[in-house]
């Protein structure tokens, strides 16, 4: 009888390789790599496909204007590009328990609400689990339905007959194709499912949203196998212990990436946070040294937020460094920069440098205000609450321009900062000051003259 013939796959990325490999060339984690049954393709005659085939000159194409509906949450819009395209496929990732659910259901609710059909298909919780999560989160209307199924050719019927509107998967690493004999959550599965639900999305003019559970581990793929798969990546990441939660755009066919949503999740359900520099700042201490109030600018908007710096003298011959929230590396460079051209003796301190909040930022930007917490620090001198500072920091101690400096002006003041610390290069003439100090600098020993 002829051997069955497999392939062994990289559960992280989905490198492929005949033979097993104990570290993967693609991604370089060790011991993702398992055996898989090769799929059984079709294949079909040339003559065949080239009846299919015909090319068209770009004049020819007529464009239909994409005409997108809203979510009902703005901020989830926002990511999405101006609200969700019809017959995409969106995948949303995330770490488990982050709130991925949580999130899809309350889509559901909003969507519901506007009598658009919605269907919930759920491959992890029960029927009652769900109700008892809906019950949380408020009222729902008829136009919601749900099912708990993972079988994809149960699923494509059932799609097929009933043509809701939206769909929602949850999660992509449960659904099974009979067609295949591997395990659920395995590479081929995954990406068979998406093929899948990429073939009825455009067919059927259905937007599907798939739930994809991020894991180190290795244990079921990794969303990063079908990024490229989909229209649309979404991530909800956070803090699991801190109430916020932040929904990244990763890649996107249809509108700019790298916009976030924040929200908060409470006792019933998630919320949208409007104004998310209010809510970084909220627990910011008073006159603590250290502490400095930074802005950011994540897609469009600008977030102000907290940036906080320990220097203590060290009690062992290598210095600790620790970065929370940012690129340890680019704090090791910022302090050398202050080494160097401000003297400072930090070789001999241990520092550690956090973004309040749990927020991932890494925008150079945020140079000036970590520069300034670690003199802050340092020095055990407080920086006046009303100040913010933003600017990137160069290997010279120069302070280089960043971009949209006005944007995150107008954010300083509308939170009532009065003074801002920015490159020299960025002041312009024409900028409303009312209310607002601006203090251009040109290096770093300016700045610390200024404020501290
Ligand atoms: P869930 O949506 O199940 O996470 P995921 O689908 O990403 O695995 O969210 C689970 C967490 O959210 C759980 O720890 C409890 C919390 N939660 C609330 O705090 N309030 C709520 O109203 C709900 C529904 C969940
Ligand atoms: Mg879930």
């Amino acid at each position: 009888m002829a051997k069955a013939k497999t392939i062994y796959f990289c559960q992280e990325c989905g490198h492929e390789s005949a033979k097993w490999l104990g570290q993967c060339p693609g991604c370089r984690q060790w011991n993702t790599f398992v055996e898989e049954p090769v799929a059984q393709k079709k294949s079909m005659s040339p003559q065949k496909l080239l009846q299919d085939a015909s090319p068209v000159v770009l004049s020819d194409i007529t464009l239909q204007r994409e005409e997108r509906f809203a979510s009902g949450f703005p901020e989830l819009d926002r990511v999405l590009g101006g609200g969700i395209v019809p017959a995409s496929l969106v995948l949303v990732g995330g770490d488990p328990g982050i709130g991925k659910s949580t999130l899809l259901l309350q889509v559901c609710q909003k969507l519901s609400a506007q009598r658009i059909m919605v269907l919930y298909i759920s491959g992890e919780e029960s029927l009652q689990q769900i109700k008892i999560r809906a019950q949380r989160i408020g009222q729902f209307t008829d136009s919601l339905s749900l099912l708990c199924e993972t079988n994809l050719e149960v699923i494509d019927a059932v799609l097929r007959r009933g043509k809701p509107q939206v769909v929602v998967i949850d999660s992509i690493q449960t659904m099974y194709s009979e067609n295949i004999s591997s395990s659920p959550g395995s590479v081929s599965q995954v990406r068979e499912a998406t093929g899948a639900f990429m073939q009825l999305a455009k067919g059927l003019g259905i937007t599907i949203f798939l739930v994809g559970h991020v894991t180190k581990e290795g244990v079921v793929a990794g969303p990063r196998v079908l990024e490229h798969m989909v229209d649309t990546v979404l991530y909800f990441e956070g803090d699991r212990h801190a109430s916020y939660r932040i929904l990244r755009g990763v890649k996107n066919r249809f509108g700019s990436t790298n916009e976030i949503g924040v929200f908060e999740m409470r006792e019933q359900g998630l919320a949208e946070v409007e104004n998310p520099s209010e809510f970084m700042l909220s627990g910011k201490p008073k006159d603590a040294s250290g502490s400095v109030v930074a802005c950011s600018i994540e897609g469009t908007r600008p977030i102000l937020l907290e940036v906080q710096a320990l220097v203590c003298r060290s009690s062992f011959g290598i210095p600790r460094r620790t970065a929370a929230g940012t690129d340890t590396n680019r704090v090791n460079l910022l302090m050398a920069v202050l080494e160097k051209r401000l003297n400072l003796r930090l070789s001999e301190c241990d520092a550690y440098v956090n973004i309040a909040g749990g927020i991932k930022m890494n925008e150079p930007a945020l140079d000036l205000g970590i520069v300034l917490a670690i003199i802050s620090s340092y020095k055990e001198r407080c920086i006046d609450e009303k100040t913010i500072c933003f600017g990137e920091v160069g290997l010279s101690g120069e302070v280089r321009a960043v971009s949209l400096a006005k944007q995150r002006i107008l954010e300083a003041r509308k939170l009532g900062f009065t003074t801002c610390i920015l490159p020299k290069v960025s002041l312009d003439a024409n900028m409303q000051t009312e209310g607002i100090t601006l203090i251009g600098v040109e290096n770093v020993q300016q700045a610390v003259r200024r404020i501290l």
